[in-house]
């Protein structure tokens, strides 16, 4: 395993269209674990190809453990996700993404979807996620399709930098910022 190197924001890889996978060898089973140590390293809940640079639809997702959360601290491998069904209910939550660093902004999102694809040896898997981890799968689909989470932020008061502060005990934390605050006055 390897951690790689994450693509940033203004390069054109995260905006392209990925490619269907077809091929169900060592050469993704390589990929899909490199992707998984990236983003525990990075720290990060999800992680698609293209953010690694390479323009396939092969996506990772971990959602921290929760004891309240049965979907969580599982590691889920998609290749060829594809949203199937998705819940009329939508809600607005916050998102960050690791190839926008620093960012988060609020975003809605369908409440529950169910997601098709394949696991990595081909095998067909079909998965019901809601809230978090439904979330996470939109998020990093839009992914394989050139859509970054701040094309769905629906304007500037809804981003926020995230600045690291020094409170009085001198202890370091992370705090979010609306953009507004950091324009020059
Ligand atoms: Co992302």
């Amino acid at each position: 395993m390897a951690i790689r190197e994450i693509k940033t924001i203004g390069e054109d890889v995260l905006r392209k269209e990925a490619r269907k996978v077809k091929q169900f060898d060592k050469k993704l089973h390589q990929l899909l674990n490199d992707m998984a140590e990236t983003m525990r390293d990075a720290p990060g809940i999800g992680l698609a190809a293209p953010q690694v640079g390479v323009l396939e639809r092969v996506i990772v997702i971990e959602l921290p453990e929760d004891e309240k959360d049965p979907q969580s601290g599982k590691l889920f491998e998609f290749v060829n996700p594809e949203i199937i069904r998705r819940s009329a209910e939508e809600v607005e939550g916050e998102e960050g993404c690791l190839s926008i660093p620093n960012i988060v902004g609020d975003v809605w999102r369908a409440e529950a979807v169910v997601v098709k694809g394949q696991d990595r040896y081909g095998k067909p898997q079909r998965l019901e996620a809601r809230e978090w981890l439904a979330r996470a799968f939109q998020h990093e689909i839009d992914h394989l399709n050139g859509v970054l989470f701040i094309d769905r932020v629906e304007g500037v008061d809804k981003l926020r930098r995230l600045v690291k502060v020094v409170d009085e005990k001198g202890e370091e934390h992370w705090e979010a910022i609306s953009l507004h605050k950091l324009v020059p006055a």
